[in-house]
């Protein structure tokens, strides 16, 4: 499937030997995974659109093995491939040919949480919704929320920056990550796991590693910034008659909301029929060509309300919205979520699907998405638009009963160039991975390419950290 549709050769890596297995289960013993049943979900990314034929999968408990395993695999020029909850969407956390896949599954303690702060301190292999769990008990939540939350792990989510549907509240990990601990190739570690909120002793070092998918380090450990828990959430979804309303009301729900709004996202009429279709989840309001989704949280839930009623009475009166419903307890706000969280999967129940994560002006961002679907016509089965609207990113997919060259060949480059001629970023949040290491290049000069280039020989001189991964084929 991966080696053939995308024409990648194998790297000069050793191949796992007899030998090598005993020294791996001396490191982890009773954890270095061989049966091939139990290696074929690893081996298969969640689009199920790559496969790898990974013979080996390492399961460490602690950073100590992590570093280990590193130190023993560079030794042996021996290829490796970090992976979390296999979530990923660009095809980075699946091996491409035999890499040994180290997973963080057994890494899933919590070392610390201060109630004051709201420090978290965990290892990399927790899964996001666990650690959501245990400190909203505790009053506070998890400054990153995503659709995948049920499988990822906070690893995974450092690892690929994680924008998802906190990022306009909250911002970026690059901001709310305090500190990590990382296995660098040669099987050193870095302890850069501090809890300070300012440090600036130098190189911000953990920068490198967010969003480095695999390729500089493997990440055991991270420390990260919980807000404290918002006492009023609202959720609002609206019908909006055109992409230019849907604009209107983002600005006037900034200008009213101000402080208290923290998601607004989007989806199209097409989104909304794939959800029924596949999920058999219904519309709560009239049909539209779009939809929105506004959260607020704050601390007030009396001035939230009235704030909201505000807004709610200035788009439906000057008409910028034609229908729309409101959910104060937590079960309607967890289902009109899951209206917009589980498109990807409802996509994926489609057909084949070609995924592009992009970032663009937000006046311009719909049209590329009308653009697509008159030049594609019958071609393809859908053709739809969503996203994080309030970031300025769109999830532009489209489906077909089974992979095509033909059609690929009509949305690459096309949809890459119209983006680099907008001045946007063919990867907003999910990252480069193996399906799109070689379209950086629309979004970054030949000199950052080279820099990028330069930082990983420094990092992984032979280059057995995520191989084919993120950085561009050297032709
Ligand atoms: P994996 O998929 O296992 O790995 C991803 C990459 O990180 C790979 O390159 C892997 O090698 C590397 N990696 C994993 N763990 C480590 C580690 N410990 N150290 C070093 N490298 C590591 N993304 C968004 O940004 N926003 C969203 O809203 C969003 N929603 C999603 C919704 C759904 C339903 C799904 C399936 C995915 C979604 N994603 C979203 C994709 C997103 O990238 C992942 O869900 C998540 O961040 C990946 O975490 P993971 O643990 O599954 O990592
Ligand atoms: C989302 O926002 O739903 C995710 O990034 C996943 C996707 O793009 O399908
Ligand atoms: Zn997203």
């Amino acid at each position: 499937l991966t080696r053939e549709r995308y024409s990648v050769r194998r790297l000069p890596f050793s191949v796992v030997s007899e030998d090598d297995l005993a020294a791996l289960e001396r490191i982890v013993p009773g954890r270095v995974i061989t049966d091939p049943e139990e290696l074929e979900a690893p081996n298969v990314d969640w689009l199920r659109t790559v496969r790898g034929s990974s013979k080996v999968l390492l399961r460490p408990r602690t950073s100590q093995e992590v570093a280990h395993i590193l130190r023993y695999c560079h030794e042996r020029n021996l290829a490796v491939s970090p992976q979390g909850g296999n979530t990923g969407m660009v095809g980075g956390s699946t091996p491409v040919f035999d890499e040994i896949i180290v997973s963080t599954a057994l890494m899933n303690q919590i070392v610390s949480f201060h109630n004051v702060s709201g420090v978290l301190v965990c290892q990399a292999g927790c899964v996001l919704e666990e650690l959501s769990r245990y400190v909203e008990e505790r009053g506070f939540v998890v400054p990153l929320d995503l659709g995948a939350k049920g499988s990822c792990h906070i690893g995974g989510n450092v690892a690929t920056n994680a924008g998802g549907l906190r990022f306009l509240r909250y911002g970026s990990l690059r901001g709310t990550v305090l500190g990590l601990e990382v296995v660098l190739a040669n099987g050193t570690i870095l302890n850069c796991l501090t809890s300070l909120r300012k440090d600036n002793t130098g190189y911000d070092l953990k920068q490198l590693f967010i969003g480095s998918e695999g390729t500089l380090g493997v990440i055991t450990a991270v420390s990260i910034l919980c807000p404290p828990k918002p006492s009023a959430v609202n959720v609002a979804f609206l019908g909006c008659p055109g992409f230019a309303e849907v604009l209107q009301t983002f600005c006037t729900c900034r200008g009213m909301l101000g402080e208290i709004l923290s998601a607004f996202e989007f989806m199209d009429a097409e989104c909304m029929k794939l959800v029924g279709l596949h999920l058999h989840l219904a519309c709560p309001v009239q049909e539209s060509p779009f939809y929105v989704l506004i959260e607020t949280s704050g601390s007030g839930a009396g001035h939230d309300a009235e704030k909201l009623s505000g807004f709610l009475e200035q788009v439906l009166g000057s008409g910028l919205v034609t229908d729309g419903t409101l959910a104060t307890d937590q079960r309607r706000i967890k289902m009109l979520w899951a209206l917009r969280e589980r498109i990807t999967e409802a996509l994926s129940r489609d057909g084949y699907v070609y995924k592009y994560d992009l970032s663009l002006p937000l006046d311009r961002l719909y049209d590329l998405v009308s653009d697509l679907r008159a030049r594609l016509g019958l071609h393809a089965k859908h053709v739809v638009g969503y996203g994080h609207l309030g970031d300025g990113n769109l999830h532009l997919n489209v489906t077909a009963e089974a992979f095509s060259p033909s059609l690929l060949g009509t949305l690459e480059p096309y949809v890459y160039e119209w983006t680099a001629r907008q001045r946007g970023s063919v990867s907003a949040e999910h990252g480069l991975g193996f399906k799109k290491k070689d379209v950086l290049g629309y979004s970054k000069p030949p000199e950052a390419l080279q820099l990028m280039q330069q930082l990983k020989a420094l990092l992984d001189p032979k280059g057995i950290l995520n191989p084919y991964k993120t950085l561009p084929t050297r032709t």
